[in-house]
């Protein structure tokens, strides 16, 4: 496997960087394809990353063909020929996401298979609310030897109050309602951006969803979906992290195509932080002047609170602050692994259940650091931006399920890192 080799301490980062379309919008869109009894649908501005290809060959695995065109960025699926039942374990338990479509296939076949995910290892990450949800629209739901399985002759509309707003539930609910018989509403529903892409496609499709990125969603259920062409949203998460990473080599960096309303509460935090934060026509800006910057306590949340993809990254960054700063994971349990990590490196932190304090300002020595997850490899690498020396980070395999040339796109920046084999690092 390949590791990340960065030179710290002199990596200002300047120019221009271009963000992708979102991994977190694009899987349950592909997802969503299953839907189409008819025609083909396109979806365009796909970013190449591990991720989607494991949920291309979960979608095809469905009896549906999958046509990824990397250079253009699209993939073409047709799901009109009748769609088998279950999805593997070969791939479900790849990634945990793939768990999006069970209320897909459920609401086209009436019946569906589907492995237990895996994923991310950020804690628990039980899936009770996507099959409540899925209960209440009629399903039978029973659960063996590692699969969840699910019948219904005919969903039916239900109104669904949701005990957290999780985006895989609202997601797989709001799918499967797409085809039942009557009305669904869903309370409490989760209100990301990607939540609102994946209703702008299945509106596109002919389904009659109401209120996407508000708390409450309406959805009456149609007869059948039709293929249709669909551009991927943004991805917040990585223009959020090259934010981060000019904020903290003191840098000026134009993220091209961020969306200024997607990224509200990060920005907010930038500028408490006092980072110069500007809405430019091709996107954001981001100044900063390290010696200006002071440290300011974060807590995540659901949409449109502060991201938890957003936490590991936005430590690294309350590294380079003097004074303390605290974060608190309010998502997610067990997701400061990174922080672990990172001490190898010299970081002082306390970290009491939800909450970790960071002294900030204490010079930082690079070290031989192993991602943990998707969020902490790209944290890793950027505390090895600032740190003094050499960094070499492993088990990129986390930073390809989300990240698109990461290391090429800071390189361009002016950030002395290069990727490497593992047995050439010497
Ligand atoms: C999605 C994102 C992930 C992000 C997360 C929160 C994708 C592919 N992934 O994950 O990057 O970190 O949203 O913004 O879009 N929960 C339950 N029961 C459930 C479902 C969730 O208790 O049935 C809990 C989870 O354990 C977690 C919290 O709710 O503590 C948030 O989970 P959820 O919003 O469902 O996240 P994902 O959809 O898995």
């Amino acid at each position: 496997m390949d590791k990340i080799i960065i030179q710290g301490g002199n990596n200002r980062l300047v120019g221009t960087v271009q963000i992708e379309g979102a991994k977190n919008a694009v899987l349950p869109l592909l997802a969503a394809t299953v839907l189409a009894s008819k025609g083909k649908t396109i979806l365009t501005n796909v970013p190449v990353l591990s991720d989607v290809f494991t949920m291309n060959n979960v979608v095809r695995g469905l009896n549906t063909t999958v046509d990824f065109n990397q250079d253009e960025h699209e993939i073409v699926v047709d799901a009109s020929q009748d769609i088998t039942e279950e999805a593997p374990y070969k791939y479900v338990s790849k990634m945990r996401a793939s768990i999006v479509v069970l209320g897909p296939i459920l609401a086209r076949n009436g019946h569906a298979k589907v492995s237990m995910p895996g994923g991310c290892t950020i804690g628990s990450r039980p899936i009770d609310l996507h099959l409540k949800g899925l209960e209440a629209m009629g399903a039978e739901i029973t659960q063996t030897a590692g699969y969840i399985e699910a019948k219904a002759d005919k969903l039916h509309g239900a109104h669904i109050y949701m005990d957290f707003p999780s985006v895989g539930a609202t997601q797989n609910i709001m799918m499967a309602a797409t085809l039942a018989e009557g009305t669904t509403v869903i309370e409490n529903a989760a209100r990301e951006p990607e939540i609102v892409d994946l209703a702008v496609l299945l509106n596109k499709m002919g389904a009659k969803i109401r209120g996407a990125g508000t708390e409450t969603l309406t959805i009456l259920g149609v007869k059948e979906l039709t293929g249709t062409k669909h551009s991927v949203v943004q991805d917040r998460i990585e223009a959020g992290t090259f934010m981060v990473a000019a904020a903290m080599t003191g840098g000026d960096v134009l993220i091209q195509d961020a969306i200024w309303e997607h990224n509200r509460p990060l920005l907010a935090k930038l500028q408490e932080m006092g980072v110069s934060v500007t809405e430019e026509e091709e996107g954001i800006r981001i100044q900063s002047d390290l010696s200006r910057l002071k440290a300011v306590s974060v807590k995540t949340l659901p949409h449109p609170g502060f991201p938890t993809d957003m936490q590991a990254q936005f430590t690294a960054l309350m590294t380079v602050v003097r004074g303390e700063s605290t974060m608190i994971e309010t998502v997610f349990e067990n997701r400061f692994q990174h922080l672990e990590e990172m001490r190898r490196m010299g970081l002082h932190s306390e970290i009491m259940r939800d909450t970790a304090r960071i002294v900030g300002g204490q010079k930082l020595q690079g070290a031989e650091v192993m991602s943990t997850d998707l969020r902490a490899s790209a944290a890793l690498i950027l505390t090895g931006l600032i740190a003094s020396g050499e960094t070499k980070v492993s088990k990129l395999e986390h930073l390809d399920r989300g990240y698109y040339l990461f290391h090429e796109k800071l390189a361009a920046l002016g950030a002395n890192i290069k990727r490497v084999k593992e047995d050439d690092d010497e």
